[in-house]
């Protein structure tokens, strides 16, 4: 069995489960891992804990090999949106986002900027929501510091090419929220100087496995304003208020939590063996064959077909008043999906298997003699 195969074979979710954006199943490795160290950790045995402990280090050091850097410059957070905080309070100047952005970002932009006299957001609202470098470079200006997008759009599926963004917003900071693309998407994570993610979607970990990776312009340029007592070079600063740490751990607030740390670990592994071109490989099949069945029944795709622009994200737009149609043909199926705001949003996996497409399969024929009638 090829290291992919291995890993395809882990995926044990119910056929149908098309929601991959939303909620990533927990991989038996995972479940295994949580179930073993909670063991550990009710020992009372040093060395148990110590083991457990241990799994921060080693979630550490796979983060960097997967963002291509060092161990160094990642930090685990409690999730996406943590990190994101942690750079978006320490910004100066004109912060360009575009007003879509899923409120990770949208809304602690704008919070950031309420609190910081020097900061402003500046909203984009490129054409179809897609964060293109076309787009921003029309909406950059002089007074841009920083650009923050999502790798993988949540609402369009879109991926946005960040080694062509780092190319148009020259030395700005770029600051990306990858969670939706994350193991599951080979991106240019260098061209990028702060990347957040979490593990709870397409690594399969759980919620709690957060991380952020922040790059030496980040480090140079980003005030550490939500910096904890964790954030220092001293172990445990008592009765002192130390500097920051010189290094990415400036960016953490408190202890991680080992437990999440082991899940994360585990996953991040998983992923590393199986590979992220082959990983993103089978996303990107399974993702042309559900934008095939699409097309062939005229349902509007809202993602774009082109491979190389999206990942493991799909949106349907039917028309307004054929939603409710479609998302019935979908729940009668046991298609499980996430229906928001006039679309939905189906999110395929490396392991989605024949028969969760063939519910899908189903779903979309049914869908198709109901509006032909
Ligand atoms: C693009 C995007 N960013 C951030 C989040 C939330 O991340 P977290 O729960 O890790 O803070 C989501 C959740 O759906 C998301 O889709």
């Amino acid at each position: 069995m090829s290291d992919l195969e291995g890993y395809r074979a882990s995926f044990e979710t119910e056929p149908g489960y098309l929601d991959w954006a939303a909620f990533g199943p927990l991989s038996p490795r995972v479940r295994d891992e949580m179930h073993g160290d909670a063991e550990l950790l009710g020992t009372g045995r040093g060395s148990s804990i110590d083991l457990v402990r241990g799994h921060t280090d080693v979630a550490r050091e796979l983060l960097g090999e997967l963002l291509d850097t060092d161990a160094d410059e990642v930090t685990l957070q409690p999730s996406t949106t943590y990190g994101l905080m942690q750079a978006l309070y320490g910004l100066r100047g004109a912060l360009l986002v575009a007003r879509g952005e899923f409120p990770s970002l949208a809304v602690t932009a704008a919070r950031a900027a309420a609190l910081r006299e020097d900061l402003h957001v500046q909203w984009m609202e490129p054409e179809h929501g897609f964060v293109t470098p076309d787009a921003v470079r029309s909406a950059l200006t002089d007074e841009t510091t920083a650009v923050a997008v999502s790798l993988v759009d949540f609402r369009t599926g879109y991926l946005t090419d960040l080694g062509a963004l780092r190319d148009v917003i020259d030395d700005r900071l770029l600051i990306v929220d990858a969670i939706q693309g994350f193991g599951v998407t080979d991106a240019d994570y260098a061209a990028a100087d702060v990347v957040c993610g979490n593990g709870y979607k397409w690594l399969r970990a759980g919620r709690g496995t957060g991380w952020a990776r922040f790059g030496a312009r980040a480090l140079e340029r980003l005030e550490p304003a939500l910096s904890g007592f964790a954030g220092a070079d001293v172990d445990l600063p008592l009765d002192e208020t130390p500097g920051v740490a010189s290094t990415a751990q400036r960016f953490r607030v408190t202890a991680d939590d080992m437990l999440a740390s082991g899940r994360l670990a585990t996953a991040l592994e998983e992923v590393r063996d199986a590979g992220v071109p082959a990983i993103a490989d089978a996303v990107a099949d399974r993702a042309d064959e559900l934008i095939g069945y699409a097309d062939g029944h005229g349902i509007p795709v809202v993602t774009p077909h082109e491979r190389e622009r999206r990942a493991g994200i799909v949106v349907l737009r039917p028309d307004a008043s054929d939603v409710s149609a479609l998302s019935a043909a979908l729940v009668n199926r046991g298609v499980t999906f996430t229906a928001r705001a006039g679309s939905v949003r189906l999110a395929v996996h490396a392991g989605t298997d024949d028969d969760s497409m063939r519910l899908l399969v189903e779903a979309l024929a049914a869908y198709a003699t109901y509006r032909a009638r």
